[in-house]
């Protein structure tokens, strides 16, 4: 029976470039789902876009003297090319604040601030708020710093509104020592309003509908949130103090130059785009309740490890208020993966100020330097940061590369293909001669099938790929048990059906490459001189006598230096 999956990648903050740990947490494990389920037939739509409004991009602009437009529409334009470079293959890829976007994005993203305002889910407070005095301004949670105030944590940096070391909701106003990060002066407390969401209103919704995916979510993303339930939700302010934004919705004189909270408005920014996509294709937005409100439909959000307090406590508890559009049935998160210095083994995060400008680290330099994006969908995927955070390492990168895929997936093929082009004049031998030892090269293949797709499925993507490095591996040995260049002096049937049924094995590996690496897919269907649709199951036999394509280089070998030294 066909499904129809809505699947969402977190949107970047269109503040900087794209590096392998954005990919690896939010971007390549969805498109790997995406192109598995579109696969097995069913109705997938991809939605992804930059999230540029809020205070990030805000002083972003003001460090470089541009406006916030300027800064979030060149940033966005980086990221979409950094993730076509990748084949990373949205649907949409909107934006909260670009062109063709905007309007569409503020109009809904303000009904819904309304739907939950007027289901009486906000508190109206005047509070106290830390302010910068030198700046003149209120200070956005984010920009401010101070020693985290959960006792059993005391990080001397916790951000205003979560504490990188803890993981944990941080009040500002109880934060030891608050900094202003925009001018390094001490904050002091001034009277502002905003409008809060009660979490707590929702404790217990929450806690159930959690509860209710106990066998399917990841334990650790599960645990996390229920533990916050726990210790009690605080309400959360969905109004900020700055000037670039969606403007709040209420007529209330006191809501004047206030803007929603950037986390109200990003993942509004999902069913938005998922609008602008149907008002495109179908001259009809309201085609995106189909994907959002039908019970029929699988909301998927694949995000990094930061943003799990908002994808499955505060963002199902909008959902909850607003009462029409349906929680997600997932929400996966990765770990972030960090870097691995060569030179001292040290390892560290990825950031503008310990990674170089032209290290490939950054997707735009990868993809610049003309390297294949498969190699680094293959690497991303045999490191997904899936239950733990991870390393980069740019010698393990090219090791892998050249020991697993050119040496195991692309001998495989090389020696199949280069054997029928020399000694069956490049078409399919005839099987006639098949045994027990070809039934269960097919064997094999039915089981690798199945076995990659059921891990997919419980989103266990480095499974996934190793059970289609297995299959690569047992397809070689396979190759070498058959001494097809012995049997072609002296048993010629058994010779050609043996290379009939590595041909067949190699058409299975297109298919088990696809969602992995589209483009060795796409190589691999040229050389057997075929036009698959490369559907989920097992590929029909080719006819003896079908004229295959050229043998080509399915990976190129790369040198240890290619990933550039890092300083
Ligand atoms: N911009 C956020 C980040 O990079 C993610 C936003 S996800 C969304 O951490 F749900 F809000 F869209
Ligand atoms: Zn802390």
């Amino acid at each position: 029976m066909s499904k129809r999956y809505l699947v969402t990648s977190g949107l970047p903050y269109s503040n900087g470039r794209l590096h392998v740990g954005h990919i690896a947490g939010a971007y390549l494990p969805a498109d790997i789902f995406v192109r598995y389920q579109r696969a097995r037939g069913h109705e997938v739509c991809f939605v992804c876009g930059s999230d540029d409004n809020g205070v990030s991009i805000e002083i972003k602009a003001l460090s470089e003297g541009r406006t916030p437009q300027e800064v979030s529409s060149h940033y966005h334009d980086s990221q979409r090319r950094s993730f076509e470079g990748l084949r990373i293959a949205f649907d949409v890829y909107g934006g909260t604040h670009q062109p063709g976007f905007v309007e569409r994005h503020e109009r809904m993203s303000q009904a819904f601030f309304l739907k939950i305002y007027e289901q009486g889910y906000f508190t109206k407070r005047s509070v106290k708020q830390l302010y910068d005095p030198r700046a003149e301004r209120f200070l956005p949670d984010s920009y401010v710093r101070g020693t985290c105030h959960h006792p059993d944590c005391g990080s001397p940096r916790a951000k205003g509104d979560q504490c990188e070391q803890c993981g944990r909701l941080i009040d500002p106003l109880l934060l030891i020592n608050p900094v202003s990060e925009i001018t390094g002066e001490r904050a002091v407390v001034r009277e502002t309003t905003h409008w809060y969401l009660r979490l707590a209103d929702f404790e217990k919704r929450l806690a159930e509908w959690l509860e209710s995916k106990r066998d399917s979510w990841r334990s650790h993303v599960l645990n996390f949130a229920l533990g916050q339930i726990k210790q009690g939700l605080p309400e959360r302010a969905m109004t900020r103090d700055i000037a670039w934004g969606i403007p709040v919705p209420l007529e209330d004189p006191e809501a004047r130059g206030k803007v929603l909270f950037v986390w109200f408005d990003a993942p509004i920014g999902y069913v938005s785009f998922t609008a602008a996509l149907c008002a495109r294709r179908d001259g009809d937005e309201n085609g995106w309740k189909r994907w959002w409100c039908d019970p029929d439909s699988e909301i998927v959000h694949f995000i990094g490890e930061d943003n799990t307090v908002f994808h499955t406590l505060i963002w199902p508890a909008m959902l909850m208020a607003e009462a029409t559009i349906s929680l997600p049935s997932a929400v996966v998160a990765n770990n972030f993966v960090n870097y691995r210095d060569p030179a001292s083994g040290e390892i560290r995060k990825i950031s503008k100020s310990t990674t170089p400008e032209q290290s490939p680290v950054w997707v735009e330099e990868y993809v610049r330097k003309g390297l294949d994006p498969d190699a680094l969908r293959y690497y991303l995927t045999a490191i997904a940061p899936e239950s733990a955070r991870s390393a980069f390492d740019p010698q393990d990168f090219v090791a892998r590369n050249n020991n697993e895929l050119v040496a195991a997936l692309g001998n495989f093929v090389n020696r199949t293909l280069a054997f029928v082009d020399r000694y069956f004049e490049r078409r399919v031998p005839d099987p006639a001669a098949a045994g027990a030892a070809e039934s269960e090269l097919r064997a094999r293949g039915v089981a690798a099938l199945e076995r990659v797709g059921a891990h997919i499925e419980g989103h266990r993507y480095r499974a996934a790929q190793d059970e289609l490095m297995a299959f690569a591996r047992d397809c070689n040995l396979y190759f070498g048990q058959r001494e097809p260049w012995r049997t072609r002096k002296d048993a010629l049937p058994q010779c050609a059906a043996t290379l009939h049924a590595c041909i067949h094995a190699v058409r299975v590996l297109a298919v088990l490459c696809a969602p992995f690496m589209p483009g060795a897919a796409q190589r691999l269907l040229h050389q057997l001189g075929v036009t698959d649709d490369l559907r989920w199951a097992l590929p029909e036999p080719l006819p003896a006598g079908h004229a295959l394509g050229e043998p080509q280089i399915l990976f190129a070998k790369l040198e240890p230096g290619c990933m550039g030294d890092v300083a």
